[in-house]
């Protein structure tokens, strides 16, 4: 069947993530297998704005599939939210024969594809972000190295902590998503989780288990406190005060954004990349690829951008009851 595009493009928005370069060389890939013409954006939006736009051969994503960050480069724009710099980037694109884009990122890249959609530019979305923070998919590329990343930190961080009998508020990112903070919570098996979906500012009802938990003999107490609830330095000071424990705050920072991608990611990503591709190809258009029950599916934009992620109850509930 003949392809709906002949030129496609790709670019990384927003934050890097570990498996954003796999996604990259599967697209690069797949393009060339099907017969496409494929060019790389650097910058993100800022780099289509400035012209940084050059051809990708097979050979330009060799030896990439293993590197964290973005081979391509990201960053934030925040002038492309205004009608007319969408419409320059749409002209650009079109300049180059761009008929298709690939934008790897978050919700805000996603509302970049879909107004270049508006002006003609065929575009695909794939969820590139170490938040899990996207409503239509179950899985985000980098989510699964960054969690790991900082699950080795906070052992670590445990292993001191322990040994001064001391206690420690490991602050994770997420930006205003729990996600990292809940998986690391469980596995990291943290006295205390905080997310901010689910915080109550309450901060006695720590100190009070600080104060039952040393009464029963622990020499230690994890609290895993999420990025989007933060001041983890203050915390430790008050809850130094009212407990007598001494308290360090660690802000584990971006260190969890590096780092070579795990197998989860690489795979994950790869499918993901080829499965934009095939996407342009049939002419699809305002599209975004999620992971959902096993399967990989796309939707519309708008749709993917007018859902809500919540927190699974179950899964806080439990890891609630488990760190007792
Ligand atoms: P993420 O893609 O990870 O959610 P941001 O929210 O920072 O990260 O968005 C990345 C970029 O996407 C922004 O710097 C901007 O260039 C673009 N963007 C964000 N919001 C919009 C919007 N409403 N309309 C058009 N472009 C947007
Ligand atoms: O979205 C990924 C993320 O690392 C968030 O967890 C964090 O809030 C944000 O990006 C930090 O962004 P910046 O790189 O602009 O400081």
């Amino acid at each position: 069947m003949k392809n709906s595009v002949e030129t496609i493009a790709v670019l990384t928005s927003g934050g890097d993530a570990p498996g954003m370069n796999a996604a990259i060389r599967a697209i690069v890939r797949k393009a060339i297998v099907n017969g496409l013409k494929v060019k790389g954006i650097k910058k993100g939006y800022a780099g289509l704005l400035n012209e940084e736009i050059i051809d990708m051969e097979k050979k330009d994503v060799s030896d990439t599939i293993q590197r964290g960050g973005t081979i391509l480069g990201t960053a934030r724009c925040p002038e492309f939210k205004e009608e007319e710099v969408q419409e320059k980037a749409a002209q650009i694109l079109k300049s180059y024969g761009i008929e298709g884009l690939v934008v790897i990122g978050g919700d805000g890249s996603y509302r970049g594809a879909q107004a270049l959609a508006r002006h003609g530019i065929n575009t695909v979305g794939i969820p590139g972000t170490i938040d899990l923070d996207i409503a239509c998919t179950d899985y985000t590329i980098g989510f699964d190295t960054a969690v790991n990343t900082a699950m080795q930190a906070i052992d670590k961080v445990r292993d001191t902590s322990s040994s001064h009998e001391r206690c420690s508020i490991i602050e994770v990112m997420g930006r205003n998503a729990g996600y990292i903070a809940l998986w690391c919570g469980v596995a990291n098996g943290a006295e205390d989780i905080l997310i901010p979906e689910k915080y109550d500012f309450n901060e006695q009802n720590i100190i009070n288990s600080i104060i039952a938990n040393r009464k029963r003999g622990k020499t230690h107490h994890i609290i895993i406190n999420a990025e989007g609830i933060g001041h983890s330095t203050s915390m430790a000071r008050r809850i130094e005060a009212a407990t007598g424990m001494e308290t360090r705050a660690t802000i584990l920072g971006y260190m969890q954004r590096g780092g070579s991608p795990t197998a989860t990611d690489r795979f994950y990503a790869s499918m993901m990349g080829a499965y934009a591709v095939e996407l342009l190809c049939e002419g699809k258009t305002k599209r975004v690829v999620g992971y959902r029950n096993g399967e990989f599916v796309d939707y519309d934009i708008e749709e993917a951008l007018a859902m809500e992620k919540q927190i699974p109850e179950y899964q806080y509930r439990i890891a609630r009851e488990l760190s007792m």
